[in-house]
């Protein structure tokens, strides 16, 4: 369901596991588990639309001319740390992509993002990123870091997360009108210390059983 600069992915089994997710009762293992296969989906989803070239091969019969990916291999951006929640599923559809790990925390006060972490392949500019975390809220880490991509080179970025709050969004789409985003559900609205509502709770907490 495409809107505007926004994709909601309601494939079936999307929504399904989400729910699964989201249930408090989801143990640590079952939520990275989970994670872990809707990051498979959305990678599946997020690719849908990248270019094809024409490369001649030999079948065990004769020449003929498939088609493959065009330019370099992708780059995954996982934002830490629940961002990483989703890179073994995207890995097992990507198995070639470069990573960039960007490390941002929220801090819980005034909710701006705070970087502790950056390391990417240096040639951004010629690649397709696509920047994960399951988590838009206030948005503030994904702007975060789409603009610390921007200044390392990177112009052609797609953003992939699992829930998306309305203010978040909005916010996302001032600061970076030309990224496009995938998320599996765009929920009701920020409570008062910056959680997603219903959402999911703290992501990281739940995926590493920290707290
Ligand atoms: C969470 C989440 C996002 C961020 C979203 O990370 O994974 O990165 O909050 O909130 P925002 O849109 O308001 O910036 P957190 O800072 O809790 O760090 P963690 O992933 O290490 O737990
Ligand atoms: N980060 C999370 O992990 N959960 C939220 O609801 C908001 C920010």
């Amino acid at each position: 369901m495409p809107m505007g600069r926004v994709t909601v992915v309601d494939h079936p089994l999307v929504q399904h596991k989400l729910t699964y997710l989201r249930d408090k009762n989801r143990s640590t293992k079952g939520f990275r588990q989970i994670l872990n296969e809707i990051g498979m989906l959305l990678a599946y989803e997020v690719t849908r639309d990248l270019p094809l070239e024409p490369v001649t091969i030999e079948t065990p019969l004769q020449p003929m001319e498939g088609r493959q990916i065009q330019g370099k291999k992708l780059v995954l951006a996982p934002i830490l740390r629940a961002g990483v929640g989703f890179l073994d599923g995207m890995l097992s559809l990507v198995p070639s992509a470069r990573v960039a790990h960007v490390g941002l925390y929220r801090d819980p006060d005034t909710l701006e993002a705070v970087e502790y972490y950056f390391k990417a392949p240096s040639d951004l500019a010629d690649r397709t990123v696509l920047v994960l975390d399951p988590m838009l809220a206030t948005a503030n880490s994904a702007i975060a870091a789409l603009d610390l991509l921007k200044a390392r080179g990177a112009s052609d970025l797609r953003f992939v997360c699992l829930l998306a709050a309305p203010e978040g969004l909005a916010k996302f789409q001032a600061a970076h009108p030309d990224v496009p985003i995938w998320t599996a559900a765009i929920d009701s609205h920020l409570n008062d210390h910056g959680y997603i509502v219903p959402g999911l709770g703290d992501a990281g907490d739940r995926m590493y059983g920290t707290r």
